[in-house]
């Protein structure tokens, strides 16, 4: 079996034991590496006067990982800037967010060069290379131009827009072309990865050969849809564990057995936060005898808080959640629980067991985890129900949840009613159709169709175009 080099902007040293409260993309990183003699190469989250190469290695849980410190620019133009001003809005369909900056650009190659030349020593002839995420897709061309032939392959994990809006980015073409470096390129969805074949066949003359490669910029390359799971066994197992069991019992009491509504995202404007708080006010409003009879626990963690579009997003939050409750709250009674902090993740599995209804409802999302974890913490007897956003990319698998549309507070509001007053029998027969495709479809599926499928991509191609 080939070694594997992991390569992500965001390395975390799982334990595995459930004490950690990182999201799902860097515990299905854990959960693929664990099974092979690897290695996990990324950013450390910190930052020295001058950028200086030094690897820190570590050892956990039969993960070996290797960081490295950025400078403050690196910080400020690749992770604060480019990835997270320019593509992170533009790939969730947020124009208006999107900055065009010139140095956020040179910044992000500047950081995908250093990230190359740490790595190219560790890599051996027969390793394969796996990226991972918007931070790094001029990886495997910087990789390249330092002679690496080693099979390399990218995974998005975020949307990839449609044709029309990538093309508002200055120099689109060489961001397309960097992706030719690779080998396999897979997308969450196969909507996403039909967007980016059709931008290379109308913006770079590129071509589909008989055996199914895209040809363009003089190289072949393979792209796939391999749709992310999680670990479903383990994560269904954290449910009952016993601090999963404590979060519920507490939850349970200070609820007062009323009917709970959660909602679990990093604090994103991709998220679709307003427009949930807002259906749940219509929710309210419409049903004056559910008042006093739900609550709505929204757990959003901060994040990238440098970046103004998220303190802004935050301060709308912090304003909506004090009027709903402001409108409808009563001496013993608060309609809205909106907290900041983080919760390890078998907490979280107690507070998605408690829980009558998750709202996952972002505006644009790759995959969407928490969906996929909610339903795997379910109790099979008297399972919740999951309204989830028709532009999440889990609605892709996820056919049995209430499928709504996230601009609309009304059909929030209507799935909510819905959920609410489901009977048991409709939960348990939507909850088992959505749970097999949960387990069947996990983490180690994901791993596997994508290890191999890169396996199997021939190699050299890089060495003879
Ligand atoms: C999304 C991205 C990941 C990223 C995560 C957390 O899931 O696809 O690449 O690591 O958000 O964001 P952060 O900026 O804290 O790494």
């Amino acid at each position: 079996m080939n070694r594997l080099i992991i390569v992500s902007n965001r390395v975390t040293t799982p334990s595995g034991k459930g004490e950690e409260t990182v999201g799902g993309l860097a515990m299905a990183l854990a959960a693929a590496l664990r099974e092979y003699s690897g290695l996990w190469f990324g950013w450390s989250g910190k930052t020295v006067t001058e950028f200086n190469g030094h690897m820190n290695l570590q050892r956990v849980e039969g993960v070996t990982t290797a960081t490295i410190d950025l400078e403050e620019a690196d910080l400020s133009e690749y992770y604060n800037g480019y990835a997270n001003k320019t593509l992170w809005p533009l790939f969730h369909y947020r124009q208006d967010l999107t900055a065009y900056d010139r140095s956020f650009d040179e910044g992000y190659q500047r950081v995908n060069r250093r990230f190359a030349e740490t790595l190219r020593p560790l890599i051996e002839p027969d390793d394969l290379v796996w990226i991972h995420d918007y931070h790094l897709i001029p990886l495997a061309f910087e990789l390249r131009k330092l002679g690496v032939k080693n099979r390399i392959g990218f995974f998005l994990h975020i949307p990839w827009p449609a044709h029309q809006l990538i093309t508002t980015l200055p120099r689109h073409k060489e961001l397309v072309e960097a992706l030719f470096a690779y080998d396999l390129v897979g997308f969450q969805t196969p909507e996403y990865q039909q967007a980016f074949e059709e931008y290379v066949l109308n913006e770079a003359d590129g071509v589909i050969t008989a055996d199914g490669l895209l040809r363009a910029f003089g190289r072949p390359l393979r792209t796939g849809a391999f749709p992310i799971g999680i670990d479903a066994k383990e994560f269904a197992e954290l449910a009952s564990s016993p601090r999963a069991q404590r979060t519920y019992d507490v939850m349970a009491a200070h609820t007062a057995f009323r009917q709970m509504i959660v909602g679990v995202d990093r604090l994103d404007y991709s998220k679709g936060m307003e427009e949930r708080f807002l259906g749940f006010e219509r929710l309210l409003s419409d049903h004056p005898d559910l008042r006093r009879e739900v609550l709505f626990l929204q757990i959003a963690p901060l994040s990238r808080e440098s970046v103004e579009a998220y303190q802004e997003i935050r301060a709308r939050l912090d304003a909506l959640s004090g009027r709903i409750n402001g409108e409808y709250a009563d001496i013993d009674w608060n309609p809205v629980r909106y907290v900041n902090r983080n919760y390890r993740r078998d907490e979280l599995a107690g507070v998605y067991r408690a829980a009558k209804v998750a709202l996952v409802t972002p505006s644009r999302d790759g995959m969407n985890l928490v969906a996929k974890e909610f339903v795997a913490a379910q109790n099979p007897n008297d399972p919740g129900v999951l309204v989830l956003s028709r532009f999440a990319g889990a609605a892709n698998q996820l056919h049995e949840a209430l499928i709504v549309n996230p601009n609309s507070p009304e059909e929030i509001a209507e799935a909510l009613n819905r959920a609410l007053s489901m009977p048991l029998a409709e939960r348990i027969e939507r909850w088992r159709a959505l749970f097999d495709n949960v387990q069947r479809e996990d983490v180690t599926a994901w791993r596997d169709a994508f290890v191999n499928a890169l396996a199997a991509t021939r190699s050299g191609d890089h060495a003879r175009s």
